[in-house]
């Protein structure tokens, strides 16, 4: 993804001038967006938004490339993707709608979810979403009664492959401990393709998995696919149907810091082109058309945020520098226990550093930013902090903890910039409050 001169978690057009500690993203000084949109301010590199996703339609010509609209979305991100060729999965009505109100094709539209509302499923299939990914039996009862005689609604089954990956227990998703799809090993999984395979409203298009999040090396995902190709085998020989298609979801991994693995698009598309392609041939079956559903590794990337700092501190032996955002607009240390790549931009630091505890502004002592940063021994309130890597999963999680606003996301390209998310104002905060007494 070319060169940045700020290292790995950086954006690629990111570029830093040491001598004065600024540094540009797209040609944009965060220091200038931050005095320009306030912080904490949450921008987005256009470029490398869109450079990732042609790398992944690069390395799976022919396989369908679905961004998960979870790690973020917004009306120009749909733009972005509608203009590369991407599909997109949705789990919720108001992803669907935002989705559909920017333009998107439905027919590229993947609808998920553990637990379906009547109203998204309605709605899903009113529109004409090209795929529904069944999660439990109850869901094709539901389907099949809002499908209009005639017509044929394309589905596919998530299954639980028995493979633990991801970064995290939260977000670990592919073995039977946890709430999404249905067991292969117990035979629910099977049990509900022959009820789907009985429904001549639905059309069965294939299986679809997701292992986990954050998972940074491909073995994972060859250690599923033996799995799934011959449950894919046992259906065409039980039932002479031959799915057509399989979608081994999401959870491709980033770096979060210079000297972390990323799972790389061209050795994730040749390794398991190769090991589908050897359990095919081993059960007979034809190659079935592959969906892949990266979310982080698109948009994560792509984003840096900046806050302010507010005030520095000892207590005890440790150093306390406080920033104007925190675990509303980043809860995934709180979560996860992550620790973003920070430093100092808009000035030199002093050379010298130490070890900091970089905290937000919430109301709680687990609102640890990063626990041990090493940041320039003079920094002061005033200071401007910037982690990298930010686009995935903050804004996309953020909460109006202590009624605090959410920041503004900004779109950066050539220079330019401009705001895709306002920030939310006190006014928004107020708005839903009705004083009703
Ligand atoms: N497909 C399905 C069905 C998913 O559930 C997910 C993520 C994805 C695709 C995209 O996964 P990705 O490529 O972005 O890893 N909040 C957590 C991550 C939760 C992921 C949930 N599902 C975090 O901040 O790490």
């Amino acid at each position: 993804m070319g060169r940045s001169d700020c290292g790995s978690p950086w954006p690629t057009s990111a570029r830093q001038a040491p001598a004065c500690g600024q540094v540009t993203v797209a040609g944009v000084d965060l220091a200038e967006a931050a005095e320009r949109f306030g912080t904490p301010v949450y921008v987005l590199d256009e470029g490398e938004f869109r450079d990732r996703a042609r790398a992944y339609r690069d390395a799976l010509p022919h396989a369908d490339v679905a961004y998960a609209a979870k790690a973020f979305l917004s009306r120009a991100v749909v733009r972005w993707l509608r203009e590369e060729g991407l599909h997109l999965d949705v789990c919720s009505r108001a992803e669907l709608e935002l989705a559909v109100i920017a333009g998107f094709p439905v027919e590229r539209l993947i609808l998920h979810g553990n637990a379906k509302s009547p109203e998204e499923l309605r709605e899903a299939v009113r529109l004409g979403v090209g795929r529904i990914v069944i999660d439990n039996t109850a869901e094709i009862a539901r389907l099949v009664a809002l499908v209009p005689r005639h017509d044929r609604q394309s589905v596919m089954v998530r299954v639980v492959p028995g493979v633990a990956a991801g970064a995290h227990r939260a977000i670990r998703t592919g073995t039977e401990d946890q709430k999404f799809g249905l067991s292969i090993d117990h035979g629910d999984a099977e049990d509900a393709l022959e009820r789907v395979l009985a429904q001549p409203r639905l059309h069965l298009l294939g299986l679809h998995c997701h292992l986990g999040s954050q998972i940074t090396s491909v073995r994972p995902f060859l250690a599923a696919i033996p799995r799934l190709v011959a449950l894919m085998a046992r259906i065409r020989d039980r039932h002479g149907v031959v799915l057509p298609e399989l979608d081994l979801g999401g959870g491709h991994g980033i770096a979060y810091h210079g000297d972390e693995p990323a799972l790389e698009p061209r050795e994730f598309a040749d390794d398991v082109a190769r090991h589908l392609h050897r359990a095919c041939v081993e059960h007979g079956l034809s190659v079935p058309k592959l969906v892949v559903e990266p979310g982080r590794a698109l948009v994560g990337p792509a984003g840096v945020a900046v806050y302010r700092v507010l005030a520095v501190k000892r207590t005890g032996s440790r150093v306390f520098v406080a920033v104007d955002g925190g675990m509303s607009d980043n809860p995934r240390p709180a979560l996860y226990g992550a620790r973003p790549d920070i430093r100092l931009i808009g000035r030199r630091g002093a050379a010298a550093t130490r070890r900091v505890t970089v905290v937000g502004r919430f109301c709680e002592a687990g609102d640890v930013l990063v626990p041990d940063a090493e940041l320039p021994t003079d920094v002061r309130p005033g200071d401007l902090l910037a982690t990298p890597a930010a686009g995935a999963y903050q804004m996309s999680m953020s909460s109006t903890y202590n009624l605090v606003p959410r920041p503004p996301v900004v779109a950066v390209r050539g220079g330019q910039a401009r705001v895709l998310l306002r920030r939310e104002t006190v006014a928004d905060l107020l708005a839903r409050d009705l004083d009703a007494n």
